[in-house]
C-alpha cells in the first residue's frame, strides 16, 4: 500500500509551522515564532499576520526538505480552521487553499483544540510510545483556555468543564505583568518560582460549580495583596518575586488538579493527559505524577515541543480524519471562536 503522508499547516496564533508525517510518524515538525510581539507586552493581530506571510512559504519547503519527501508524494494537506486569531488564520488556510488546488491534494481541516489533544499520538521513529486509551480525560490549558475534555475517540470528544472567566494561562500571563516581568509570563514564573516557597503566600481559590474554572478571582486576589504589602513596603515585590511566583503557581495548579481529581472520580476514569502551553508548566508536571502515584493514574505529559503550537499536531489530526475520509471543501472559512 502507498504510504500516507500528509502536510500539517498551523497559523492559529504567532507560531508559523509545517509539518510532515507518514502514518502516525512524525518526519518534521518546523516552528517560526514570531519575536516581533514582546516589546507590546502581547501579540499584536496585524504583526502576526504579516510574520505568517513572511514565513509559511519557507517553513513548508523546509518542512518538506526535512521530512525528506517529495511535495507531489503527499495524500492530504491539513490546515488549522480555527478557533485563533482571524488574520493569522486566513494566511494559513488561503495558503492551504492555494497548495492543494495547485496540487489536487483533498483539504483537511483541524481544530486546534483537538490537535492539542490528539498531539498524544504522534509517534516518534525508534521511541517507544504508549498514546492514550480511550476513554481519557485531557486537562487542555493554554492562553485562551482551561477545559477537562472527555476524549471518547480521534473524533469524539465532549467538554465536561471549563473556565467560566480567564484561561489559566492568562491568569499567569496577567500576574506576570504585575510583577513587571515580559511576555508570556507562564514561562517566566515558573523559573522564577524554582527558588521560591510555594508556601509563602496564600491565595483565594473559587467556588465554582461542577468541573468549572475560574481564574479572575485568583487574579484579583493577587492584585490586592500586592496593592496593600507594596504600600507598607514599595519594594516588596521585587524582595519577594520568587516566593509571589512560587505562591501563585501552586494556587493555579491547585485549582486546575482538584477539579481534574473530581472529574476522575466522577467519571471512573484513570487515563488522564494533560494538553496546551500551560502543559509545559514543571509544576503541574509534577502534580500530575505525584497524582498519577497516589491515585494509580495513567497520566500522558506531551514533549514540551508539542506544548505550544505546532503543525506535527495538526498533521496527526489531519491523518485520523485521512483515514474517515473526512475532508472539507475549498470553500471552507476558517472561524476565531470555537470550541472541542
Ligand atoms: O497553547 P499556547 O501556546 O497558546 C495559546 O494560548 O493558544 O499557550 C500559551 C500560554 C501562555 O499563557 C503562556 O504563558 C503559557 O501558555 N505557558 C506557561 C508555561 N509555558 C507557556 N504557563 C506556565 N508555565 C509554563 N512553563
Amino acid at each position: 500500500m502507498r504510504p500516507i503522508y500528509i502536510l500539517g499547516i498551523e497559523s492559529s496564533c504567532d507560531d508559523t509551522s509545517a509539518a510532515v508525517i507518514q502514518g502516525d510518524c512524525l518526519l518534521s515538525n518546523v516552528i517560526a515564532s514570531q519575536k516581533v510581539h514582546e516589546i507590546y507586552g502581547g501579540v499584536v493581530p496585524e504583526l502576526a499576520s504579516r510574520a505568517h506571510q513572511h514565513n509559511i512559504v519557507p517553513v513548508v519547503d523546509l518542512a518538506l526538505k526535512q521530512a525528506g519527501i517529495d511535495k507531489s508524494q503527499l495524500s492530504a494537506l491539513a490546515y488549522t480552521r480555527g478557533p485563533g486569531l482571524m488574520g493569522s488564520l486566513l494566511v494559513g488556510t488561503s495558503f492551504a487553499k492555494g497548495f492543494a488546488r495547485a496540487l489536487n491534494l483533498p483539504m483537511i481541516d483541524v481544530n486546534h483544540l483537538q490537535a492539542h489533544i490528539l498531539a498524544h499520538f504522534i509517534r516518534q521513529k525508534g521511541e517507544e510510545h504508549t498514546p492514550p486509551a480511550f476513554p481519557f480525560l485531557c486537562l487542555l490549558v493554554s492562553g485562551g483556555n482551561s477545559q477537562i475534555v472527555l476524549v471518547k475517540s480521534y473524533k469524539d470528544m465532549e467538554i465536561i468543564g471549563q473556565t467560566i472567566d480567564d484561561a489559566a494561562g492568562e491568569a499567569f500571563d496577567k500576574c506576570a505583568k504585575m510583577l513587571g516581568l515580559p511576555y508570556p509570563g507562564g514561562p517566566v514564573i515558573d523559573k522564577m518560582a524554582q527558588s521560591g516557597d510555594p508556601e509563602a503566600f496564600h491565595y483565594s481559590h473559587p467556588q465554582v460549580p461542577d468541573f468549572n474554572y475560574s481564574f479572575s478571582g485568583l487574579k484579583t486576589s493577587f492584585l490586592y495583596h500586592l496593592r496593600d504589602e507594596m504600600a507598607k513596603n514599595p519594594n516588596f515585590a521585587e524582595e519577594r518575586k520568587p516566593d509571589l511566583c512560587a505562591s501563585l503557581q501552586k494556587a493555579v495548579v491547585d485549582i486546575l488538579m482538584d477539579k481534574l481529581y473530581k472529574a476522575t472520580k466522577a467519571l471512573k476514569i484513570k487515563e488522564v493527559a494533560v494538553a496546551g502551553g500551560v502543559s509545559a508548566n514543571s509544576a503541574l508536571r509534577a502534580a500530575f505524577s505525584d497524582y498519577a502515584r497516589r491515585y494509580q493514574w495513567r497520566i500522558h505529559i506531551p514533549k514540551i515541543s508539542y506544548t505550544t503550537d505546532n503543525a506535527a499536531m495538526v498533521a496527526i489530526c489531519g491523518y485520523f480524519k485521512y483515514l474517515d475520509g473526512d475532508f472539507c471543501s475549498i470553500d471552507a472559512a476558517p472561524f476565531s471562536r470555537v470550541s472541542v
